[in-house]
């Protein structure tokens, strides 16, 4: 039965300590594994912009001994004179995996009914997996554990990378504050939240949704932020974005407010000045580009996962 990868929870808790601990040998010998996908092929289905995952998607299919292939959909025929169904299903005769960045989180829910083959999802509205991954993984060399430590993400709480950290955190059992504006433009959906609640009265997990920037970031061992521009946000809403997460901004206060140890994460893009300041991201807390390297050797462990090859 193929698997695929649409939200981190798509894996068990003790799936995703497997990928993590493949991907941290991968890392140390990636030369065990350089014909591990040989003759293979992963289709990149993009819809919007990208510098780190398809770039880290192509470097490690070629070192895994296969193939990446970059399609943008942006102006394909895709769900217009050609069906998502079909598409799915053409290139299930081609590829070995299948893999979207899209805006629409129906739109990869589909890829993956109609696939034969596994289907990642690359960033939609709803998850980024591979960055939740990567960024679980980066955690874990950093601070020896994910366990019981405390997370806080500040600024966009209506975002796919603050989703699908906190299913992980919820997966996990971990404590975590989001500190965003109060609004449904802002905070995380309904449909998140109960996802949440779900996971985390099985696992014991704290989430808290809160507007206080400040107690969010108390005791906290890992600061993260994301753009308050995500991709396809119109540029005029801008300025009313800026004045809504000004409040969320990780900056100096934050990081002193949160443990001595802290460490600052962002999946990047990053905009210094705005979801933090370039004394943070610049900073000794910041490990912002240890976490985009991991991006390379987490999906390389999760392809290697979806094709079966532990
Ligand atoms: N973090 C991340 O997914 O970056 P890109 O948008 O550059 O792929
Ligand atoms: N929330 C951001 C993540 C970028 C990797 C976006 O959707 O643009």
């Amino acid at each position: 039965m193929k698997r695929n990868l649409l939200k981190i929870t798509d894996l068990t808790k003790k799936e995703c300590e497997s990928i993590i601990n493949k991907a941290i040998d991968i890392k140390k010998h990636p030369e065990k594994y350089f014909s591990s996908l040989k003759k293979e092929t992963l289709l990149m289905f993009f819809e919007k912009p990208s510098l780190r995952t398809r770039i880290s998607f192509e470097t490690g299919m070629f070192e895994l001994g296969g193939q990446a292939i970059f399609y943008s959909i942006k102006d394909s025929p895709l769900g217009k004179k050609e069906s998502i169904e079909d598409m799915a299903r053409v290139v299930s005769r081609y590829a070995n995996v299948l893999a979207a960045r899209v805006f629409d989180r129906n739109d990869i829910w589909s890829l993956a009914k109609y696939a034969s083959i596994p289907v990642i999802n690359m960033l939609d509205d709803f998850a980024h997996p591979c960055q939740i991954m990567s960024d679980f993984m980066t955690i874990k060399e950093k601070k020896g554990k994910i366990n019981d430590l405390k997370l806080s993400f500040f600024g966009d709480g209506h975002n796919n990378v603050t989703y699908d950290l906190m299913r992980a955190a919820a997966l996990y059992g971990l404590k975590m504050d989001v500190a965003c504006p109060k609004g449904k433009e802002y905070s995380p959906e309904e449909i998140v939240l109960e996802e949440i609640k779900v996971l985390s009265e099985k696992s014991n997990a704290k989430i808290r949704v809160l507007d206080d920037a400040k107690i969010a970031a108390k005791d906290s061992d890992v600061i993260y932020t994301d753009s308050w521009m995500s991709y396809g946000i119109p540029f005029d809403k801008e300025e009313v974005r800026k004045k809504m997460f000004l409040p969320f901004q990780v900056n100096e206060e934050i990081i002193e407010n949160a443990k001595s140890d802290a460490i600052f994460m962002n999946c990047l893009p990053a905009m210094r000045g705005y979801e933090q300041t370039a004394e943070v991201i610049d900073g000794e807390h910041s490990i912002v580009f240890d976490q985009a390297e991991n991006r390379l050797h987490a999906q390389k462990a999760i392809l290697l996962f979806l094709r079966d090859k532990f």
